[in-house]
């Protein structure tokens, strides 16, 4: 699997050729699948970055197990932070991110690893070393846990470009260069989101067998949409702009209002707009001059799913993926969703002449 464009030899359809017995597809587009018929594509791949999906791939079914048990611990007699033999019980987002270092360290594909959690990067021994970088979330949102509201694994992968021992810089590479990223939101369903710059594809789990089944082929984010999100509880520390804006989408000259959807878990927010259209908004404001959501691993990712489904995803000066880093934990504001609702806001930040100060 590598970047590369046309479909040619690829296998799109959710059951490739509708061969179904008794209800059950015999002949289903698995996301394992999907990423060899990827792979096939280029002649000179090694395999290395299907091994390295392949190690997400558990990584995230594991967290989505994990997630599921502790949404019914308590039946379990698992409370805070120890069970009922009184030994301590990990929280989940540390689960999440030693899953994800471990798998990813094991699939021998990787050398350097940013993580949410952790303040350093996280380097690979030489003996399991590979060519690429991976930057990731292991779980977006864990403030939702206890109160059973989605939450999401987000994850970009890069090149390492330079020779020699990886180093921090090596992962400071605008998200132009993402050869592959996605994102896992557990939520009524587990799903998988993924494009390594060929479309992006979703992936829903199915229990039963185990499996990312392929169940939105090319979603593609609509022009416009009608829902607008944003945690309005800060508009007393937003710009004029973006004040302008919403106040725009709440009592328009002509139509109908926007309507107002803000879970709170980026993950979500983002699979609603990616799915229904529309615009989710995390924005400088007084206090937090360049937002809160992290370059690296929260807002490039996105970004590259959001561009390859028609969607844009700005800083409100310039597309998020052609920021350049300096840090591996910055921060950057960000707008996303449908073509034609975050151009409005761009418009109007060119109107204002106020920038999003990122970078
Ligand atoms: P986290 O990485 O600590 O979980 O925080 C990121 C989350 C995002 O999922 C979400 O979009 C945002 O924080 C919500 O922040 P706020 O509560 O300020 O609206
Ligand atoms: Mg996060």
């Amino acid at each position: 699997m590598s970047q590369g464009n046309g479909d040619a030899g690829r296998v799109l359809s959710p059951s490739s050729s509708n061969k179904n017995i008794h209800g059950i597809s015999t002949d289903c587009v698995t996301l394992t699948r999907f990423v060899l018929e990827e792979q096939r594509r280029f002649p000179s791949a090694t395999g290395d970055l299907t091994q390295l999906l392949n190690s997400i791939i558990v990584a995230v079914k594991t967290i989505s197990s994990s997630v599921r048990k502790a949404g019914i611990a308590k039946l379990y007699g698992i409370a805070g932070d120890t069970n009922v033999q009184g030994e301590e019980v990990k929280k989940l987002d540390e689960v999440a991110n030693e899953l994800m270092i471990n798998m990813l360290m094991s699939s021998y594909t990787t050398c350097l690893l940013v993580s949410e959690e952790n303040e350093k990067v996280i380097e690979v021994d030489t003996e399991q070393s590979g060519k690429y970088i991976v930057c990731f979330d292991p779980l977006d949102g864990s403030s939702n846990i206890d109160c059973l509201v989605s939450i999401g694994t987000i994850f970009s992968i890069y090149r390492k470009n330079s020779p020699g021992k990886a180093t921090v810089e090596d992962c400071l590479q605008p998200g132009r260069q993402i050869v592959a990223a996605g994102y896992a939101v557990y939520g009524s369903a587990t799903m998988m989101v993924i494009s390594d710059g060929n479309g992006t594809h979703g992936f829903t789990l199915d229990p039963a067998v185990g499996e990312f089944i392929l169940s939105h082929p090319n979603m593609r984010v609509k022009e416009r949409g009608n829902t607008f999100s944003i945690n309005e509880g800060y508009a007393a520390l937003w710009d004029p702009a973006l004040t302008e804006y919403v106040h725009s989408k709440k009592f328009p000259q002509k139509g109908k209002a926007y309507g107002a959807r803000y879970v709170g878990s980026m993950v979500a927010d983002v699979h609603r707009t990616l799915c229904y259209g529309g615009i989710f908004m995390y924005p400088a404001t007084k206090d937090s001059p360049n937002g809160k959501l992290r370059l690296l691993y929260e807002c490039n990712p996105i970004a590259f799913l959001i561009e390859n489904a028609g969607g844009i995803a700005s800083t409100g000066t310039m597309p998020v993926l052609d920021v350049q880093p300096t840090g591996i934990h910055q921060r950057t504001p960000i707008f996303l969703g449908s073509k034609l609702d975050v151009q409005e806001v761009l418009d109007l930040y060119k109107k204002h002449s106020t920038s999003a100060p990122a970078q």
